[in-house]
């Protein structure tokens, strides 16, 4: 065995099957095919070909796939995932592909980003969504430190969202609540597939619902679950209930 297939074996087990440079793959036999280059085949075409200059965040960055396309075409990538052992795949892969000064991986919770000072030209916020207990608030997080552009990936139920949009629900026609497509997330008491992380698998109203409210616009959809977006410009107000919440729920505030 070569010294690299040993330390791809002492690093298992892999989500990202990650093409290394002598052609070797971390998971060459993953469940769902080449994972996740065809995901990223999808989506690049919908992001600058240059990022020269472009500050990423790479939210759940697992073993770094993502960051190490986005580091290639030029961008400063900080990387988080609450994982050590994937951080540790990420971290060994960034010296295999000679990409460690491009990109900054750190042991963090998407919700301690509400504590960051700093704003980033792109958030990758691919398949960790359906993971949280705390969706909306991760995505109201995520927005106040997002610039400029979104990638976002979630779970999704199945089916298409089209839907008659109510601006103010008559509360004696909740039924309306029941038709197809209303924006919607099932709960995941147990497990989805033997995990038992799965909280939440919305369907496609609630998650272009979702991202509207949390200020922004889907710009491009290039497949059913994934989402490019772009960050609203808003003025938020700290009087603003709205805020005064976010603020209490993100541990902003210690009292409101
Ligand atoms: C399904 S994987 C997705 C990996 C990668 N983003 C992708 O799309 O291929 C979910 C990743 O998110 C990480 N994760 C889960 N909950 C998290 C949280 N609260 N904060 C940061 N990362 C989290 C997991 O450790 C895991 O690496």
């Amino acid at each position: 065995m070569k010294q690299i297939e040993k330390e791809i074996e002492d690093l298992k087990p892999w989500f990202h099957n990650l093409h290394l440079p002598d052609g070797t793959q971390t998971s060459p036999e993953h469940p769902l095919g080449d994972f996740p280059k065809f995901k990223w085949e999808l989506i690049a075409p919908f992001i600058p070909s240059d990022l020269s200059g472009v500050n990423v965040l790479d939210i759940g960055c697992n073993a770094g796939y993502y960051s190490f396309q986005l580091a290639r075409l030029g961008a400063k990538v900080t990387a988080i995932d609450i994982d050590e052992h994937f951080l540790k795949q990420a971290l060994w892969a960034s010296k295999v592909f000679g990409l460690e000064k491009n990109i900054e991986f750190k042991k963090m919770q998407v919700y301690d980003l509400a504590h960051e000072s700093q704003t980033y030209d792109l958030i990758w916020f691919m398949g960790v969504f359906y993971h949280l207990r705390y969706p909306l608030l991760a995505m109201d997080i995520i927005s106040r430190i997002s610039s400029e552009m979104m990638v976002f990936q979630t779970l999704k139920m199945p089916g298409v969202e089209q839907y008659t949009s109510v601006s103010d629900l008559d509360l004696f026609k909740r039924e309306t609540l029941l038709q197809t497509g209303w924006p919607k997330m099932a709960f995941i008491e147990e497990r989805v597939a033997g995990d038992p992380t799965n909280w939440w698998v919305p369907n496609g109203g609630a998650i272009e619902a979702m991202l509207r409210s949390s200020n922004f616009t889907v710009n491009h959809r290039p497949d059913d679950e994934i989402f490019v977006c772009s960050r609203n410009t808003v003025v938020i107000h700290e009087e603003d209930m709205r805020e005064k919440e976010y603020r209490a729920a993100a541990g902003i505030d210690k009292r409101n």
